[in-house]
C-alpha cells in the first residue's frame, strides 16, 4: 500500500492508483474535464493540476501515479489561479456562450467548473468563427462550437464500444472531431449507441430525446434493466413528471459497463402506436369499451377449452410464470412470441456476452457493418428468453383446430408469423399496450402496461436475475400484465399457484 498526504489528510491506497483517484478516496474534490472514471486517463485538459511537494511544476493528478510519502496540495492559490486560466483559455477557443446552450444550468461540466472557479465573464475574446453543426444522426446532434477536444467521445467509442468510428483530424486550433474519415455522422459507421454523448462533458453532443426536457438534476435517476433483448443491460433512467426523459447506461454494471445499443438508449422511448387504454369486448362485430369485470368474464368464458397461448418475452418473470400456471390449469401449451432481431449491439458488449456464454449459443450472430471491418453483434433472444425456457414455454405451437387463444402481447409489435398463427383460431383474447393488427382480430382486449409502467424480474442470457423497476404510472384503467393474468385466473376459477422464483433458483 502507498501512503500519501492530500490537503493535510493521510490516505493509504493501492500501488498504481492515480493522485486523482486517491483524492476521491479521501473525499477531496479535484475538477476534471478530459478524465472520466470509465475511461483510461488521458491528461489533455490540465484542469486537474495539483501541487506535488518537490516537483518543479504543477502536475496533472489524473495521470500521475501515487508514490510513497507524496505530499499533494490541491487548493493553493497557484493551483486555483492556473485552473482558472486554463478555463479562460478553453472558453476563448470556441463559442461557449452558455445562455444559448441547452445543457447550461447544471448538466455542463465546463460551465460547472467555470462557476466553481468564480468565472463571471470571458477575460479573453472568444473565437467567434463558425464551426459546423452536424445534424445528420437520427438520435444525436453534434455541435463543434461546443467541443473542447477532450476526446472522451472518441476514447469511449474505441475503449468501451469497440467501433473506433470517432477520431480527430488536423492540429492545434484547427483540430476537429470526425466520424470515420470525415463523413457526416449519420452516414458514417456509427451504430448510434450514444455512449459518446453520455460521456461528453459539454453541449457538443446532444441527445435529441432529452434535449429541452430539463436537467438530470431535476429528474429522478432510477436504476433498472433494459428489456430490449436478452443481454439485460443495466441502465439509469431519468424520470420527470411521470415521463421518462432519458436513458443512460450504468457505468457500474458488470456486463455492459455503461454501454447500451441504439434500441436500449433511444428506440425504447418511441411510442409503438395508439395506446389501448380501456378493456374492450367485441359486440356486433365492433370492439367496444367495457369494465375490467366484463372483459375478464368474456375472456374467461372463451378460454376454458384448451386454448392456444403465446406470451411476449418482454413480460416480467412474474407475468410469464402466472401465464404458464394458468395455461397448465387449462391444459394449454404456451409458445414464446419470437422476439425480433436486436442489433447492432456494440462489439465489445457482444464479445463479453459471447465470452460468458462460451459460444454464440444460437442467440447471437455477428455481421460486418457498412463495409468496415468491425464486427457488430445481433441478438436473437427476447429479454426474458431464459426465464421462458425455464418455465417450459415452447418455441412454437400448432393452433390448428383450436377454438380460442390467449396472447399476452403487452408492448410487443405482433409479427406476421404471429398474425398468421392466430388467424384460424376462433376466440382471441389479447393483453396489449398498443392497438395493432392483432387487437383488430381480438374478441377481448385487456389494456396492459408497457415495460416502463410495471415492475418485475428478468433473467439475462448470462443467467443473472435482475429487477426492472416501474418508472412511470399508467392511466388507472391499465393494469400490469401480471395483474391482468391474475384477474383472469380468478375469473376462470382455476386453482393456480405461480411461484416465479422457484424454477429459476
Ligand atoms: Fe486531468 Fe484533464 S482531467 S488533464
Amino acid at each position: 500500500m502507498i501512503r500519501l498526504q492530500i490537503d493535510g489528510q493521510t490516505v493509504e491506497v493501492a500501488e498504481g492508483t492515480t493522485v486523482l483517484q486517491a483524492a476521491k478516496q479521501a473525499g477531496v474534490h479535484i475538477p476534471v474535464l478530459c478524465d472520466h472514471p470509465a475511461l483510461t486517463s488521458f491528461g489533455s485538459c490540465r484542469l486537474c493540476l495539483v501541487e506535488v511537494e518537490g516537483a518543479r511544476t504543477l502536475q496533472p493528478s489524473c495521470t500521475m501515479p501515487v508514490s510513497q510519502n507524496m505530499v499533494i496540495r490541491s487548493k493553493t492559490p497557484a493551483v486555483e489561479a492556473t485552473r482558472k486560466f486554463i478555463l479562460e483559455l478553453i472558453f476563448s477557443e470556441r463559442n461557449h456562450f452558455c445562455p444559448f446552450c441547452q445543457l447550461s444550468g447544471g448538466d455542463c461540466e465546463l460551465q460547472n467548473a467555470a462557476l466553481e472557479h468564480g468565472m463571471t465573464h470571458w477575460p479573453m475574446q472568444p473565437n467567434w468563427n463558425d464551426f459546423p453543426v452536424d445534424a445528420s444522426n437520427t438520435f444525436l446532434l453534434l455541435d463543434h462550437n461546443r467541443c473542447i477536444l477532450c476526446r472522451r467521445c472518441a476514447r469511449a467509442c474505441s475503449e468501451l464500444v469497440g467501433m473506433d468510428t470517432l477520431g480527430f483530424a488536423e492540429r492545434g486550433s484547427a483540430t476537429m472531431l470526425t466520424a470515420d474519415l470525415g463523413e457526416q455522422w449519420g452516414m458514417s459507421t456509427c451504430i448510434s449507441c450514444g455512449t459518446c454523448e453520455q460521456v461528453c462533458p459539454t453541449g457538443a453532443m446532444v441527445n435529441r430525446f432529452s434535449a429541452y426536457q430539463g436537467h438530470k438534476s431535476q429528474a429522478e435517476a432510477v436504476p433498472t434493466v433494459c428489456v430490449g433483448c436478452g443481454v439485460g443491460c443495466q441502465t439509469v433512467v431519468y424520470v420527470r413528471d411521470n415521463r421518462v426523459i432519458r436513458i443512460d447506461g450504468d457505468f457500474d454494471a458488470e456486463l455492459n459497463a455503461g454501454v447500451l445499443c441504439r434500441e436500449g438508449r433511444f428506440e425504447a422511448l418511441l411510442e409503438k402506436g395508439d395506446r389501448v387504454s380501456q378493456p374492450m369486448v367485441r359486440k356486433d362485430g365492433k370492439l367496444v369499451p367495457c369494465s375490467w369485470d366484463e372483459a375478464l368474464s368474456a375472456a374467461a368464458a372463451g378460454l376454458k377449452d384448451q386454448p392456444a397461448a403465446w406470451a411476449s418475452l418482454r413480460l416480467p418473470a412474474e407475468a410469464l410464470a402466472t401465464m404458464k400456471a394458468l395455461c397448465d390449469a387449462v391444459n394449454a401449451p404456451v409458445a414464446m412470441i419470437e422476439a425480433g432481431v436486436t442489433g447492432p449491439i456494440p462489439p465489445k458488449l457482444g464479445m463479453k456476452v459471447e465470452d460468458k456464454l462460451g459460444s454464440k449459443d444460437g442467440v447471437l450472430s455477428t455481421s460486418e457493418w457498412r463495409g468496415s471491418f468491425t464486427e457488430v453483434y445481433n441478438v436473437h433472444a427476447g429479454a426474458n428468453f431464459k426465464a421462458a425456457q425455464a418455465y417450459g414455454l415452447t418455441k412454437e405451437i400448432n393452433a390448428n383446430g383450436k377454438k380460442s387463444a390467449l396472447v399476452a402481447l403487452a408492448d410487443e409489435i405482433p409479427s406476421e408469423a404471429l398474425l398468421d398463427a392466430v388467424k384460424p383460431v376462433g376466440k382471441l383474447v389479447v393483453l396489449a399496450s398498443y392497438k395493432s393488427m392483432l387487437t383488430e382480430l381480438a374478441e377481448v382486449v385487456l389494456p396492459v402496461a408497457t415495460w416502463m409502467e410495471q415492475s418485475g424480474h428478468y433473467v439475462s442470457l448470462t443467467g443473472t436475475v435482475q429487477e426492472g423497476r416501474q418508472l412511470v404510472k399508467p392511466v388507472e384503467t391499465v393494469r400490469s400484465s401480471e395483474a391482468a393474468l391474475a384477474g383472469l385466473v380468478e375469473k376462470m376459477g382455476c386453482s393456480v399457484k405461480a411461484d416465479w422464483q422457484a424454477v429459476l433458483a
